[in-house]
């Protein structure tokens, strides 16, 4: 597939992935989470690549979904081809790490996109919003679940019911967002990051993202009991023979994956 609506650009082992319809903000088609479902396929299957980046303009993250493509669409064209459901949550399944570097707009389908990766990062310009209220319907693409389980449920009402956009500081404030950074550089100050995650033992991260993404699924005994079965499964790998002994020995670690 022919890169259009997604960009990529590999810097070591990290993975920036770059949404790039920049007529529309690049608001969110098929076509354009067909090309993202397969740079996230890619993602998985190279054992090279450590961390993935997800990113878009200075000026939009992501405007939300395509109104123009949804505009004709009715209810028998959206429930037979499964609209939304069919790849566009595709980077919530990644068992690898997924970093959502926001500028601009993040917009509807934009939000809940940014809110399916593992973690976001704002710059000082980002402006969240779940809008879908203005065109008559509600978010579609997980924003009513993720954003209520992220922020609770009287800051999620105020943004489902009033369509308003909130400010990074404000995201930030919340929750929604774990660090905002200066406009300036900011794809390469989220690389810092990334390489930050990318340096430790990928398996290690793979099982704690697990246990994490658990705690929105079960209840806290459940979620306890999973997090202790698979931390006891990490003494049987190699990363940790070699994390702890490189502590014990005063030296930096070096992870195989194993
Ligand atoms: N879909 C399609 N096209 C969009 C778009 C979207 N979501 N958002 C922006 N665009 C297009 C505009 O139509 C415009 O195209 P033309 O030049 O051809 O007219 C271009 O992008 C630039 O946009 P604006 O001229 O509107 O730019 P602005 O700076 O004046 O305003 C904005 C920016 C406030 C983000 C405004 O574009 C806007 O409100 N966009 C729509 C936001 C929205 O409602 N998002 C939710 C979509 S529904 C959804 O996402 C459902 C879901 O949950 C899955």
């Amino acid at each position: 597939m022919t890169e259009k609506n997604v960009l990529t650009e590999i810097r070591e082992d990290i993975i920036i992935a770059t949404l790039n319809r920049p007529e529309a903000l690049n608001a969110l088609n098929d076509d354009l989470m067909d090309e993202l479902s397969k740079v996230v396929d890619q993602y998985e299957e190279n054992t090279n690549l450590k961390c993935l980046i997800l990113t878009g303009s200075e000026k939009a993250f992501a405007a939300g979904a395509d109104i123009k493509q949804m505009q004709p669409k009715s209810y028998m064209d959206v429930y037979k081809e499964d609209f939304i459901t069919r790849n566009w949550e595709r980077i919530s399944r990644c068992r690898k790490p997924t970093i959502a570097a926001v500028s601009g707009y993040a917009l509807g389908g934009g939000c809940e996109l940014a809110m399916m990766c593992d973690f976001m990062i704002a710059s000082e310009s980002a402006k969240f919003g779940q809008p879908e209220i203005n065109l008559g319907v509600s978010p579609g693409a997980g924003g009513t679940q993720r954003l209520t389980r992220f922020i609770g449920k009287s800051k999620s009402m105020d943004m489902c019911l009033t369509g308003r956009m909130m400010d990074a500081k404000e995201a930030e404030s919340i929750g929604l967002v774990s660090r905002i950074l200066s406009n300036d550089n900011f794809v390469d100050d989220v690389v810092e990051i990334a390489k930050e995650v990318a340096n430790k033992s990928l398996v290690a991260t793979m099982m704690t993202k697990e246990m994490v993404n658990r705690a929105y699924e079960t209840t806290l005994a459940e979620g306890v009991r999973f997090e202790r079965r698979l931390f006891h499964s990490m003494f049987a790998t190699k990363d940790k023979a070699e994390g702890m002994a490189a502590f014990v020995e005063k030296r930096k670690p070096k992870f195989k994956d194993e």
